[in-house]
């Protein structure tokens, strides 16, 4: 993963416990492609030392505005040149108070206020007690800093370290790398609600049994991030699979191609997105039994009688809103050749203007896939890539066809 390649942080510790996951965060940052430059306060020293961050970000740390180390003396205005985001992990209650402020009387708050606004965002990850978080006093806070330009993110939710529980925990490494990638990618699809089926559905036989298929959920999963990333609301509606959910997106997990198909038409009502990557169930059995078969000696085989499922996608791009257009409908097709001429058929069958072909047994389970985009128009190919990138070009290749109909 090199979602950060090329990008310069400067990576600012405030005084909190929470110092302890910012050197797990340098070293995401870095794992993630991007350079490093830590800054700490004093306040920060006093729970994690220069040396630790300096060797895991592989650089001298700064921590005081008069560091003769700079040939003119003026850190915050080097730092705050060179940086393509400065993030403030942790950042407390009284750094953020200071922020608001304006103030500038440590090196880090400096370089903050010293910053070119337009061109160095600011994140903030706020770390602090319970009662400090919900105080009006943080809670106006955020909201200023909001308006006067900073990113803040989420706090996390749970155990704290002073013993209490409750919101205001600095959110884990991962996580704020997830975040830090997210907000570099384009918002193409701010204004958007997306909604996404992904996986494969299960269809009960009797208690015990079912009939699944190989659909991991990775595709579907990966498009959901993207979509979120670049700025839309994310309704997931998943199948059986065991994928974490990706940030900020909202889930729900059903199992039969008949709950699917439920959940997904009553959300497709606010959605303006609908991209089916699910791998549903064509069929399920027509009674399901309400005890485990039993294997008797001597007996035949049970013989199962199938009934069609419902199709989720043709449903929801012949309703009102998916022929209108206000609902926009992206189907997927998982084929095992042709995939041209059977994307091109399917995609007039289902009545979607865009198909994505892909070859089913090159894709299930993979954490890479090529796909073969088609619409009114042709095909556009895209060369076998991780899942993530070709979702984020999807992603893309969607925006500019709503952009052009908006035209
Ligand atoms: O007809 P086929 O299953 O090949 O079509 C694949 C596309 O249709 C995918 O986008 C899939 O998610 C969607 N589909 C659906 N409901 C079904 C069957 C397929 O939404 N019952």
């Amino acid at each position: 993963m090199n979602d950060l390649a090329g990008k310069h942080i400067v990576l600012g510790l405030t005084g909190g416990i929470a110092c302890y996951k910012a050197a797990e965060l340098c070293r995401a940052l870095i794992k993630g492609g991007a350079t490093v430059q830590v800054v700490m306060t004093a306040a920060a020293q006093q729970f994690i030392t220069p040396v630790t961050m300096q060797a895991l970000s592989n650089r001298p740390v700064f921590e005081s505005q008069w560091d003769a180390r700079e040939p003119n003396n003026m850190a915050h205005i080097n730092l705050s040149r060179e940086a393509d985001a400065i993030l403030i992990a942790p950042c407390s209650a009284d750094f953020m108070a200071k922020l608001l402020h304006g103030r500038g009387d440590d090196l880090l708050s400096l370089l903050c206020l010293a910053r070119p606004l337009d061109q160095v965002p600011l994140l903030l990850a706020p770390a602090m007690n319970r009662e400090m978080w919900a105080h009006p006093a943080t809670q106006r806070n955020v909201t200023q800093l909001r308006a006067d330009g900073a990113t803040v993110f989420e706090v996390g939710s749970g155990d704290q370290a002073c013993g209490e529980s409750g919101d205001g925990r600095m959110l884990e490494a991962q996580e704020l790398l997830d975040d830090v990638i997210a907000f570099f990618q384009p918002k193409l699809l701010s204004g958007e609600q997306v909604l996404i089926t992904a996986g494969p559905t299960y269809e009960a036989i009797d208690p015990v049994r079912g009939i699944t298929n190989l659909s991991s959920g990775k595709m579907g999963f990966a498009l959901a991030r993207a979509a979120q990333e670049a700025g839309a609301v994310v309704t997931l509606v998943a199948g059986p699979v065991h994928l974490p959910t990706p940030r900020g997106v909202r889930r729900i997990d059903v199992t039969s191609a008949q709950s699917m198909f439920d959940v997904t038409v009553q959300h497709a009502q606010g959605a303006s997105i609908f991209v089916a990557t699910a791998a549903v169930a064509d069929w399920r059995v027509a009674k399901l039994a309400e005890h485990k078969i039993k294997k008797e000696t001597g007996a035949a085989a049970p013989s199962l009688v199938f009934v069609e499922n419902p199709d989720i996608l043709a449903a929801v791009a012949q309703s009102p809103r998916g022929r209108s257009g206000a609902l926009y409908c992206v189907g997927f097709a998982a084929e095992s050749q042709d995939l041209l001429a059977n994307a091109q058929a399917k995609r007039l069958r289902k009545g979607v203007p865009l198909l994505v072909g892909n070859i089913g047994p090159a894709t299930f389970g993979q954490d890479d896939n090529a796909l073969l985009l088609v619409d009114e128009h042709g095909a556009t190919e895209m060369k076998r890539d991780a899942k993530l990138a070709l979702s984020r070009r999807l992603v893309a290749e969607i925006a500019a066809r709503l952009q052009r109909k908006e035209e």
